[in-house]
């Protein structure tokens, strides 16, 4: 006999008795706030065709960036987190945490975003790291992720004040040397130990999982719903579909428009909070 279809109204039953709900989002969420994705057709890697890259995505190479720090700063703007800004899909996952519902949330951007909207620490994964902080890649020094955004803002490259500032104008230093990086995770480096520590258990311990605004094309994150158990339902919130991958019930759009139906249905106790976000 075929396995029974997982409703809409499953899944809102699901939300009402659920405690330990694991979100995993990626930049999909932020597109209502004018801020591209990766892969969309007006992306970020289609707007990265004038570098010339053989693939775009080596802008967030780690090889690329010690070989030429001028390359990720010279687009790095292009990805600088927005400041008081989050999505209503943010506040929903505030939401989740706010009614003891949330496991922890997994997401892919490097905004900082969801602590801005209060997810605490112990619930957040940030899997690719994140603009909140940055170090110098020379001598490890560690620097307040603002300290470095009017450079970025003004394609720049950061330097370290502890060690770069002892280079006199005639000393002949590696183009990368004392540059300061944002921690974020670039391709070729480990994802935080974060990451690790928690996925080992969230995957047996969640009791639903919502996926939501990502292509799903980027390992080891994207692998996570192929650990979660079978019996745990599977989510995904998202423009496209993603074909081959396994999910026990699609909600195809926008995320923020999905948050708010979602919200709606449910009835005042679930109304979301911080909607005014643009
Ligand atoms: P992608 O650009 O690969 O995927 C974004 C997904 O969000 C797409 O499937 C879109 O259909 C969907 N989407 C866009 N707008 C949406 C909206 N308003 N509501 C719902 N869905 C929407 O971005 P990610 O999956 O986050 O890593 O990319 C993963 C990683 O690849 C990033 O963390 C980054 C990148 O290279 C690093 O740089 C290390």
């Amino acid at each position: 006999t075929p396995a029974p279809i997982y409703s809409f109204e499953n899944l809102l039953a699901h939300l009402k008795t659920a405690k330990k709900i694991m979100v995993i989002t990626g930049a999909g969420i932020l597109t209502p706030l004018g801020i591209p994705d990766f892969r969309s057709f007006k992306g970020l890697y289609t707007q990265l065709k004038h570098l010339n890259l053989k693939d775009p995505q080596e802008v967030f190479n780690i090889d690329t960036f010690n070989r030429n720090p001028n390359i990720f700063y010279s687009i790095a703007h292009m990805i600088l987190p927005p400041e008081d800004r989050f999505t209503i899909l943010h506040s929903f996952i505030k939401l989740l945490q706010d009614k003891g519902k949330l496991l922890r949330d997994y997401t892919q951007n490097i905004d900082n975003l969801e602590s801005r909207v209060g997810i605490p620490k112990h619930k957040l994964v940030q899997c690719h790291g994140s603009f909140g902080t940055a170090t110098c890649i020379t001598c490890h020094s560690k620097y307040s992720g603002s300290m470095i955004f009017d450079h970025i803002r003004h394609k720049q490259v950061p330097r370290c004040f502890s060690c770069y500032k002892d280079i006199s104008m005639n000393d002949e230093v590696a183009i990368n040397y004392g540059v300061i990086k944002p921690d974020i995770t670039f391709f070729g480096e480990e994802l935080p130990k974060n990451f690790h520590g928690s996925i080992k258990s969230d995957i047996n311990d969640c009791d639903l999982v919502l996926v939501i605004g990502t292509s799903l094309k980027v390992y080891p994150v994207a692998g996570i719903i192929d650990r979660v158990p079978s019996y745990i339902p599977r989510i995904l919130i998202n423009k496209d579909d993603l074909p081959g991958k396994k999910f026990d019930l699609k909600l195809l759009g926008d995320s923020d428009d999905t948050a708010s139906y979602i919200s709606k249905i449910l009835g005042k106790d679930w109304d979301i909070p911080n909607k005014d976000y643009c």
